[in-house]
């Protein structure tokens, strides 16, 4: 009988794994545990496993047992370091990638995600020095340039900003998102709408972290202020009406709206964002798409149709009221949030999202066929210490 050797399954595994051949690597990664119970090589790649199939706690506890096993390991510290960044634990993030960089100071994964992990925490200035030098360390990395570009737009470092972006844009997997960047500093024609990866990116790397700041640090109030102008046009919350939450995120809105609801849907973009709003338990059921695939499906169907900070994500309304219109029951009613452009039609602002004039609104929704029931401004939430300015609308089909 043949003894197993342990390094000889670990290769074994890791050339599946580099084949895209997830559970057979795992399998044997599992048989190297078997045979060597610390292998701090198997333990991270089966976390690398985990986390690629989004189950983010498993993949901490996995990674996490590599670096208890073999402290000060800086390939463990690394991994630790980009898995708590993505679950959103950012201190614990930056002191792990630190002290993986303390180890290694020239790993520019490491500077890249702790540049990002410091932006996120509103440290762009203390970024912008790890993220530079992993751009030095790696020219010809999209991603790196995309992430320098986009802190140096925070830092207000324009010219800089867009010359990364622009770097950026030359790598097809990310050009999309790049352009869209340098549009939004003006050195590019605004797109019609936010590009779908880079709303699904964005919102995927905020849903650990999205309940605490809106309902705290931002003062969050949209689907408050939203359900408050429903029962002033005297909508009962009677739960009677099909209601479709449009980019619904985490389910704060649903909170607002389930009173209305005998059926409440949502339907968002970012898959983690849904992974938050199903753990809510007030969905009747949750989709993964766009907001203007998901309109049309059921005609004439929704006695509420809403989006509370949702189409500041799109430029153009002029497919949105009418899919909207089509989709609501006579007499159905669309509730919404935009941010208050004074450019008509709308703009995009250095933030990434549109700004909407109100007078095209009332243009597109008289189109539409939507009767404008109630009209208000007010501040959103809070951004940089001053209210964003919005419009609350509600509309009624018919
Ligand atoms: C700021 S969050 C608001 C979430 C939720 N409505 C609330 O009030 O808490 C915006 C959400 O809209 C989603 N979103 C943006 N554009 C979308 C689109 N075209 N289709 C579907 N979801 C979209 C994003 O993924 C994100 O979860």
């Amino acid at each position: 009988m043949v003894a197993l050797d342990p390094g000889a399954l670990l290769r074994q595994g890791l050339a599946r794994h580099q084949s895209g051949d997830l559970p057979g690597a795992e399998r044997l990664y599992r048989q190297v545990l078997a045979l060597r119970p610390d292998d701090g090589n198997a333990l991270n790649l089966l976390g690398q496993i985990a986390r690629a199939r989004g189950d983010l706690p498993e993949a901490l506890r996995l990674i996490g047992q590599a670096v208890a096993r073999n402290p000060g390991a800086p390939v463990f510290l690394a991994a630790h370091g980009a898995a708590l960044a993505e679950a959103g634990q950012l201190p614990e993030a930056e002191a792990a990638l630190r002290a993986a960089l303390a180890a290694r100071p020239g790993d520019a994964v490491s500077l890249r995600n702790l540049g990002q992990v410091l932006s996120s925490q509103g440290r762009v200035g203390e970024a912008l020095a790890p993220l530079r030098q992993a751009v030095a360390l790696l020219p010809a990395s999209g991603p790196a340039h995309l992430a320098l570009a986009h802190a140096c737009r925070e830092a207000g470092l324009r010219e800089e900003a867009a010359a990364h972006a622009a770097r950026a844009a030359a790598d097809p997997a990310i050009a999309e998102q790049a352009r869209f960047l340098q549009a939004a500093l003006g050195a590019a024609p605004p797109p019609d709408r936010a590009p779908a990866g880079y709303v699904r990116d964005l919102f995927d790397q905020y849903a650990p972290r999205f309940d605490a700041d809106l309902t705290g640090r931002l003062g969050y109030r949209t689907p408050a202020m939203l359900a408050e102008m429903l029962r002033e046009a005297g909508v009962a919350a009677d739960a009677s009406r099909a209601v479709l939450d449009l980019g619904c995120g985490t389910g704060l809105s649903g909170e607002a709206l389930r009173p209305f609801a005998r059926l409440l849907e949502g339907v968002d973009l970012s898959p983690r964002m849904l992974v938050a709003a199903r753990a809510r338990g007030i969905y009747d059921a949750l989709h993964e798409a766009d907001l203007l695939d998901v309109l049309p499906a059921r005609p004439g169907h929704w006695g509420l149709v809403a989006a509370a900070d949702v189409l500041n994500y799109l430029g153009d309304l002029s497919a949105v009221l009418p899919a909207m219109a089509a989709a609501l029951t006579q007499g159905g009613l669309a509730a919404f949030s935009l941010e208050k452009g004074e450019e008509a039609p709308c703009a995009l602002g250095p933030d990434l999202r549109y700004r909407h004039h109100p007078g095209h609104l009332r243009a597109l929704a008289a189109t539409a066929g939507l009767k404008i029931v109630a009209e208000r401004e007010a501040g959103l939430r809070q951004e940089k210490g001053a209210p964003v300015a919005g419009l609350l609308w509600l509309l009624r089909r018919g």
